[in-house]
């Protein structure tokens, strides 16, 4: 069997032996066999520069040393426990956490996913206030279980049955769609909607609103600078609680801080993170005040939440994170990264803007800049030609029609500069 062959044997037995929404990217699927840093191998020994991280999880790059050695040795002592037992591995993992989430959010429980990290939030939150509503964004993606599907609102990727009671949605903080453009007047269209969801289609006695710093899924939809401020005292002023998920924009990402909703001054009653906490073991956290936590008394357990090796994974993660101080690395190469799709957008006028911070950074592809009509179909040439120099970037938005880039945060100026060169020359490959 030839090693072209291997890869299309491989992806025909994946549609034969996996259901069928385990879709990959790619019309010829990439067969991923080897990875180490941002460079990722195929099965045809092809070698890709990785700029999207396995959905922005490869935190400190693949196969990191540091992290395969802790797994190793927590391997080799005890791999399993359930959360009947204590141990000192989650035990540390939480402490370790605590030192960087703002304020007074020190108390985690810890999942297998985002997904999960999501549920519990929201449990929590239905649990401390004693009610039932929560008002979401629109176009924001939460994950694939009943809830978080029904939370999500993008019609591709909810689940196509019902909904779930309780959850509605005010509008994204959408500035580049917004009818009245960036400025303030945006912000308050924005809190307006929030208000008159919640005066219309709640009770008035939300428990929560939930929100992504910035809308990953959605295309890294970055919202204006007051509008958390707001919102929170919005949702406050409402008796309810403000839950931030942090799963894409959190440790460090978004560059200077380690979180995504300390640029706006905002301390959240509810955080929730996952893929980069733990450089992509399964690890989903929910962080809130000790009096929130205090609320939930059970009785429920996880299996593998809090795993001891999952858990050896994410503090070998958090240690290096924090020597190298991503949060300013990521701002750094977050400018690099910027200043090098903004040159992308001077010359093709298919990239109708660039947007996100640090390292969390995209482009969203429209077939005028005048109508801004969304261009799903250049995003994927691009995505195609993106393979064909060997550079792997992601996609989003409601059409499919965003870029989407967010690789290790470890990466280096010469890795970034290679990934711009190769993104140019996709881009010449796309256009046309
Ligand atoms: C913002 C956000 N929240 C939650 C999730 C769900 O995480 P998971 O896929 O680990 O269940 C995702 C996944 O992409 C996400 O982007």
């Amino acid at each position: 069997m030839t090693a072209e062959s291997r890869s299309q044997h491989l992806a025909s037995e994946q549609s034969e032996y996996l259901f069928p929404w385990v879709r990959p990217y790619y019309d010829e699927p990439l067969v991923m066999s080897d990875a180490e840093g941002v460079w990722v191998r195929d099965i045809e020994g092809e070698e890709y520069l990785d700029l999207f991280a396995g959905i922005l999880t490869t935190s400190v790059g693949h196969c990191n040393p540091i992290v395969q050695d802790a797994v190793r040795t927590q391997m080799a002592r005890i791999g399993h426990t359930s959360s009947l037992y204590v141990t000192e591995g989650q035990v540390e993992a939480a402490k370790s956490l605590a030192e960087i989430t703002p304020g007074q959010l020190k108390t985690a429980c810890f999942t297998n996913s985002g997904t999960e990290a999501v549920e519990s939030a929201i449990a929590a939150a239905r649990l401390y206030t004693g009610r039932h509503e929560v008002v979401a964004l629109r176009l924001s993606y939460s994950g694939r279980s009943s809830l978080a599907s029904h939370m999500t609102a993008q019609k591709g990727w909810r689940l196509p049955f019902g909904g779930s009671a309780g959850i509605v949605h005010a509008r994204s903080p959408y500035t580049y769609r917004s009818p009245v453009g960036h400025g303030p007047e945006a912000t308050d269209l924005f809190i307006d909607d929030l208000v008159e969801v919640i005066e219309t289609t709640t009770s008035g006695k939300p428990a929560a609103f939930f929100a992504e710093t910035i809308q990953g899924v959605a295309g890294y939809v970055v919202p204006p600078p007051d509008y958390f401020r707001r919102a929170a005292e919005v949702i406050r002023g409402y008796g309810g609680l403000l839950i931030i998920d942090e799963v894409q924009a959190g440790f460090g990402r978004t560059g200077q801080h380690w979180f995504g909703i300390e640029h706006w001054g905002v301390e959240p009653d509810i955080m929730i993170m996952a893929k980069g906490i733990a450089n992509g073991f399964p690890v989903g956290a929910t962080v809130t005040r000790p009096e929130i936590a205090e609320a939930w008394q059970g009785p429920s357990i996880s299996t593998y939440g809090g795993n001891p090796i999952s858990m050896a994974a994410m503090r070998a993660t958090l240690d290096i994170m924090k020597r190298e101080n991503v949060p300013a690395r990521a701002l750094e190469r977050g400018k690099q990264l910027r200043a090098g799709l903004e040159s992308l957008r001077d010359q093709f006028s298919w990239i109708g803007e660039v947007r996100g911070m640090g390292l969390m950074q995209g482009m969203e592809l429209v077939s005028d800049r005048a109508t801004k009509t969304p261009d799903g179909d250049r995003a994927g040439a691009l995505l195609g030609a993106a393979k064909a120099e060997r550079l792997l970037i992601g996609r989003g938005g409601l059409h499919g029609h965003v870029i989407r880039v967010g690789p290790s945060l470890l990466i280096t100026e010469e890795e970034m500069d290679e990934g711009l060169k190769r993104f140019a020359s996709a881009c010449v490959r796309a256009d046309g």
